[in-house]
């Protein structure tokens, strides 16, 4: 199985392909002096804002702050991952993708538990066409309405009765046993060896995006319990990242338009054979994060569709918190509840699909947010007014700046009596107080003082790469220890040893380190038409500052020395303490 792409090829990539090209067959683009520009594909606008420059090899949308290389745009805009946008990218230069170490290496060995899962899910689906006791799980399947075309789809399987079906039949020696475990399908005896994981159940492969079969659900025939066991979190297989169906959905439809976010396997099913196949399950956890910021990549309009009772209620409210600082523009999440009584499976059986897909039961969540915290308030009287904006004020302040924003604000502010400005007011205030530090860095661009000079040669070095050849400025800086300056050595030695890279192609090395957003933002700030000389004379001249600094850093460094020095040596010098009492 595949090994993990070499940067390299990544850096060479990005200097064969233009992004132009990329993004024009997608999103028609027009030329306007430097850039090309077109409506933003990320939000809905009537003048466009969405800029691509080539020089830069950059797209940035000022309306929403969308911006990226390439690869970022067939990430976000086609919903591919990035291995696909890169394979993708790849395809169209001509290039094969090359992978480090070929075979069963430099990856932990997941590539081997990929293949095992293979086995495991044709396994289980031989044991439901041919097992002599499967017949029973045929009849419940039929029972719930799910056709064999639709088990097929889904490659369900069956778990036969008994300890060891799986062991004897893929584990056997000791190092496959071994693997068997790791991906949790067989469990360690106290007494020791091993037993399966599934037994006597109807079981549910689950595929990740890329269609690699990560782990497995599976469900009882009778009322035992528990009524569903789930793959164990393994190398392969995060719940909390992971969904059910969507890979089938993506599969299946080309466009999607909106998706469904149920709670149960037999959801996605049920719905799927009524024709509804844009639907995701999360696997016996709360939704997070994670799982919205995938979803959103592939889909703008999210409908959480939970159940009608009050674990449904409290899940709801959980996935309003999680979605709002999700929300950018462009982004929009629903919730169609369904009946105290039903699930989206028996919902969607007694009423049928028209009616479940009826958007005019769709509560828009910013509606869910002011209806739910209006509860047990008098918005009639001043403190009613006054305690709603209270409440509101936490989770106004956890939503992006953007349209939404705005309507919510105006909404609020005249439900509320008080002007937009007001509550911006009492917003900002409220912000101020509750910012949380951001995540530990271990490479830092640091944001004040000495750095915003950092800061500016690491812009121009991405605007004009160029920059990195002029060797005063890399002479200058070379045996610069501050923190940032470490970066700015590794960033001209990259461009140094990658002459033909761009900014994207910068960007691109450093994606998924903790200076990735930083870098981003530095490469959407806006060049400025300039000679190549001033640009030469203006980057030597951040780097003389940056040296200069340094040098005086070092200079007060060596002062508080020799006073620390001077200071002990008066104290050595004064003789023996004479405080001290015998
Ligand atoms: N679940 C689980 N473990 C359980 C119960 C439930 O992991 N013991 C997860 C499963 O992913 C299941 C989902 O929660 O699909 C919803 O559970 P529930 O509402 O109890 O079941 P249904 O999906 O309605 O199952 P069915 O219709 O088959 O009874
Ligand atoms: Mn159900």
């Amino acid at each position: 199985m595949a090994g993990r792409i070499p940067q390299n090829f990544i850096d060479d990539l990005l200097t064969r392909i233009d992004i132009i090209d990329v993004i024009d067959g997608y999103v028609p683009l027009r030329k306007a002096g430097r850039n090309h520009q077109a409506l933003c594909p990320f939000h809905d606008e009537k003048t466009p804002s969405f800029t691509v420059s080539q020089e830069k090899q950059f797209y940035h949308c000022f309306g929403c702050g969308a911006n990226g290389t390439a690869i970022t745009f067939l990430m976000d805009y086609k919903g591919m991952d990035f291995v696909e946008a890169i394979e993708e990218l790849a395809s169209r230069a001509g290039l094969e993708v090359p992978r480090e170490g070929g075979a069963f290496h430099k990856d932990n060995g997941s590539a081997e538990l990929y293949e095992l899962m293979e086995l495991v899910v044709r396994y289980y689906c031989r044991q439901l066409r041919e097992h002599p006791e499967a017949r029973r799980t045929i009849d419940y399947l039929k029972g719930r309405g799910i056709s064999g075309e639709l088990a097929a789809e889904f490659e369900l399987g069956f778990s036969p009765p008994g300890w060891d079906n799986l062991l004897r039949n893929l584990g056997n020696s000791d190092a496959a046993q071994e693997r068997l475990a790791r991906t949790g399908m067989v469990l360690k005896k106290d007494t020791g060896g091993y037993y399966d994981r599934f037994r006597d159940r109807i079981i549910f492969p689950i595929r990740d995006q890329r269609g690699r079969a990560i782990g497995f659900g599976g469900r009882v025939l009778d009322d035992s319990t528990p009524k569903y066991l789930n793959s164990p979190e393994t190398p392969i297989f995060h719940k909390g990242r992971e969904l059910y169906g969507l890979y089938q959905a993506r599969r299946k439809l080309k466009d999607l338009v909106r998706l469904y976010i149920v709670e149960g396997y037999m959801d996605v099913l049920a719905l799927a054979q009524y024709g509804i196949h844009n639907t995701v399950a999360t696997l016996g956890t709360a939704v997070t994060p994670e799982h919205l910021d995938r979803l959103f990549k592939v889909c703008p309009q999210l409908i959480f569709c939970f159940d009608g009772d009050a674990a449904g209620q409290k899940a709801a409210w959980r996935a309003l918190e999680i979605a709002l600082p999700l929300l950018r523009d462009g982004r929009q999440c629903y919730f169609r509840f369904m009946p105290e009584e039903d699930d989206p499976d028996s919902f969607v059986r007694k009423h049928g699909s028209k009616r479940f897909e009826d958007a005019s039961d769709f509560v828009p969540l910013s509606d869910h947010l002011l209806n739910t915290l209006k509860q047990d308030i008098d918005i009639k009287t001043r403190e009613g007014c006054a305690l709603l904006v209270e409440k509101v004020i936490p989770y106004l302040a956890r939503l992006p700046a953007g349209a939404l924003y705005e309507l919510l604000l105006k909404d609020i502010a005249s439900q509320s009596r008080l002007s937009v400005e007001d509550l911006k007011r009492l917003l900002l205030g409220r912000q101020q107080t509750s910012q949380k530090p951001l995540r530990n860095v271990h490479r830092t661009i640091p944001k004040q003082g000495d750095s915003t000079l950092i800061g500016k040669a690491i812009r121009l070095l991405l605007q004009h790469p160029f920059l990195a050849q002029l060797d005063k400025a890399r002479n200058e800086i070379a045996d610069i220890d501050v923190p940032g300056v470490e970066f700015l050595q590794e960033l001209l030695a990259f461009i140094n040893s990658n002459p033909d890279t761009t900014c994207a192609g910068i960007l691109e090395h450093w994606r998924n380190s903790n200076i990735e957003r930083r870098l981003n933002e530095l490469a959407a700030m806006e060049n400025l038409l300039m000679e190549r000389h001033e640009i030469e004379a203006d980057f030597l001249d951040v780097i003389a500052k940056v040296r200069k600094n340094y040098q005086k850093k070092q200079r007060q460094a060596r002062a508080q020395a020799v006073n620390n020095l001077e200071e002990l040596r008066k104290l050595y010098t004064a003789g023996p303490a004479t405080d001290q009492k015998e």
